[in-house]
């Protein structure tokens, strides 16, 4: 289920800890629902009611015994309750679906980053998500040392606050995070008209911009539901 055969947009935004993703995706968001756009923003993990529950399972530095496996089939259970739930009825009624990582990451951090490999990740894929993929993905490329100093002192604010703790997969070693970003890399040269590389090291402006113009051409393509079209 993709593209022009269901009347919905679905766009996702991939990247590093610490590539901007979070501020991007509101900078989006905002121009879309300001444009009048029906719009559900979502995220993986997290999501719905269920998916948040995992999240907590998943991010938690406390669960350092999770299996590599086990946290494959979490991220997406996760996903498949998303889908079902959220996803797929939006993508029917026509609306605009913005949600922070999708399948690209279980590509880029189990697949690649846990060795779990390409080919397991897209049939579990296929089941879980029913075929549902971006129509576009955003991925916001970032050196990996500047995304590592952002993620961190990110982490040691909600730290700070006491916000809950989401810190098991950025704690992960250098060589894990140097095999994501070289996995996302080889996602963006499989899927070129669907996943946008673009220069997180740019300008917020900058890069909000080049997002934007890639969204515009996918916009033109839908017939999309305004939410203040029944009015
Ligand atoms: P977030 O900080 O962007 O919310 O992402 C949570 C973490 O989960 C991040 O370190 C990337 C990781 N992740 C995976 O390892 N596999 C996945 O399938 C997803 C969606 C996220």
């Amino acid at each position: 289920m993709t593209d022009a055969r269901r009347p919905g947009l679905f766009l996702s935004f991939e990247g590093m800890d610490g590539s901007g993703k979070t501020t991007q995706m509101r900078l989006l968001i905002d121009r879309l629902r300001a444009e009048g756009y029906d719009l559900l923003e979502t995220a993986e993990p997290g999501g719905t009611p269920i998916g948040l529950q995992i999240r907590k399972i998943l991010l938690d530095s406390a669960n350092q015994e999770l299996s590599s496996r086990a946290e494959l089939l979490l991220y997406f259970a996760c996903r498949a309750q998303n889908v079902d739930q959220w996803i797929r009825p939006a993508l029917a009624e026509g609306r605009v679906v913005v949600s922070d990582r999708f399948t690209d990451s279980t590509l880029a951090y189990q697949a690649v980053g846990r060795g779990l490999g390409e080919g397991i990740v897209r049939e579990i894929h296929r089941f879980a998500c029913r075929e549902v993929q971006p129509d576009l993905t955003v991925y916001l490329d970032v050196d990996r040392e500047v995304g590592l100093a952002r993620a961190r002192a990110r982490n040691q604010e909600r730290a700070a606050a006491a916000a809950p703790d989401e810190t098991r997969i950025d704690d992960e070693a250098a060589e894990f995070h140097d095999r994501v970003r070289a996995a996302y890399a080889r996602l963006c040269d499989q899927e070129p008209s669907r996943i946008r590389r673009v220069d997180a090291g740019q300008s917020i402006d900058e890069v909000a911009a080049a997002i934007w113009s890639a969204v515009e051409e996918h916009i033109a393509a839908h017939s999309l539901r305004k939410a203040t079209a029944d009015v």
